[in-house]
C-alpha cells in the first residue's frame, strides 16, 4: 500500500439501498444457518477461549482486523480488555511484528463462521469493532456483506456495542437499516477520526474519501 493518497471511491452499480435487504436480513434473522463449521474455525474458537478465561478480561472484538494495527491500538488504550482481532488472511496477520501486550492476540479464523460458534456457545464481546470491511460493490454481492449475509444473526447475538466502520455511504446506510429491522438502536455518523486506526482508514483519509460510522449500543 504505498500510494496513500491514490484509492478511488467505491464504485457500485447500487445507487441506494440494495432492494432486496428487508426481505434477505428479515430471513436470516428467523432462519437457523447449519452451515458446518470448519475445523480451522473451532481451533480458533478454542484458542479465543483460553485466551479470555486466561487473562480473566472481558472480550473486545476486532472483526477483520487485517495486519491488526487496530487490535493492538485498542489493546494498548484499554487495558482492561482482551482484544482479540479476527483475519482470515495469514498474511496480513503476519506482517506486523508480532505484539508483546499480554491482553492482544491476533487470530486467523472466518468471522461469519466464528460468530455463529460463539452465539452457540454464548460468548459474548463486550465491544465489537468491525473496519472497513469488504464493500462487495456490485447488487449481486449483497449476501457477502455483512449484513447480507446469513450470520448477521449471530453477529447481532454476540455483542451489546457495536461500531462499523466504512468508506461507502450504502453499505453503512444498509447496515444501519439492517440493525434496525433487528430493532436495535442504531445511528449513523460522518465523521473525521484524530488519527487513523487502520491502514485503511489512513488510505482514505488521505485519499480525501468520506468517513462512516454505525454504532448500535443495548448496554452501556
Ligand atoms: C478492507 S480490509 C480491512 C482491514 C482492516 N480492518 C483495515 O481497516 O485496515 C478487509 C479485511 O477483511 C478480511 N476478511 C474478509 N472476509 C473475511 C472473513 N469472512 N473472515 C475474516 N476476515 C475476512 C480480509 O482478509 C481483509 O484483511
Amino acid at each position: 500500500m504505498t500510494n496513500l493518497g491514490n484509492s478511488k471511491p467505491v464504485s457500485s452499480n447500487q445507487s441506494a439501498v440494495h432492494e432486496n435487504l428487508e426481505a434477505i436480513v428479515t430471513k436470516h434473522l428467523y432462519t437457523t444457518d447449519r452451515t458446518p463449521i470448519p475445523d480451522f474455525v473451532h481451533d480458533s474458537f478454542e484458542l479465543m477461549r483460553k485466551t479470555l478465561s486466561q487473562t480473566g478480561l472481558p472480550l473486545w472484538l476486532d472483526s477483520f482486523c487485517g495486519t491488526g494495527i487496530s487490535t493492538r491500538k485498542l489493546a494498548e488504550q484499554n487495558p482492561n480488555f482482551c482484544v482479540i482481532g479476527v483475519d482470515q488472511s495469514e498474511q496480513r496477520l503476519k506482517a506486523e511484528p508480532p505484539t508483546e501486550l499480554t491482553n492482544c492476540l491476533l487470530i486467523r479464523s472466518d468471522c461469519d463462521a466464528l460468530w455463529r460458534l460463539m452465539a452457540q456457545h454464548n460468548i459474548q464481546a463486550q465491544r465489537h469493532t468491525l473496519f472497513y470491511p469488504n464493500p462487495w460493490p456490485k447488487a449481486s454481492q449483497f449476501k457477502r456483506r455483512v449484513h447480507g449475509h446469513a450470520s448477521f444473526k449471530a453477529l447481532l447475538q454476540i455483542s451489546p456495542n457495536l461500531e462499523l466502520r466504512t468508506n461507502w455511504d450504502i453499505y453503512a446506510r444498509e447496515f444501519a437499516q439492517a440493525l434496525t429491522i433487528a430493532r436495535r438502536p442504531t445511528e449513523l455518523t460522518s465523521f473525521i477520526p484524530k488519527e487513523p486506526i487502520t491502514r485503511f482508514e489512513a488510505k482514505y483519509i488521505a485519499s480525501q474519501h468520506r468517513l462512516w460510522r454505525v454504532c448500535s449500543t443495548t448496554s452501556p
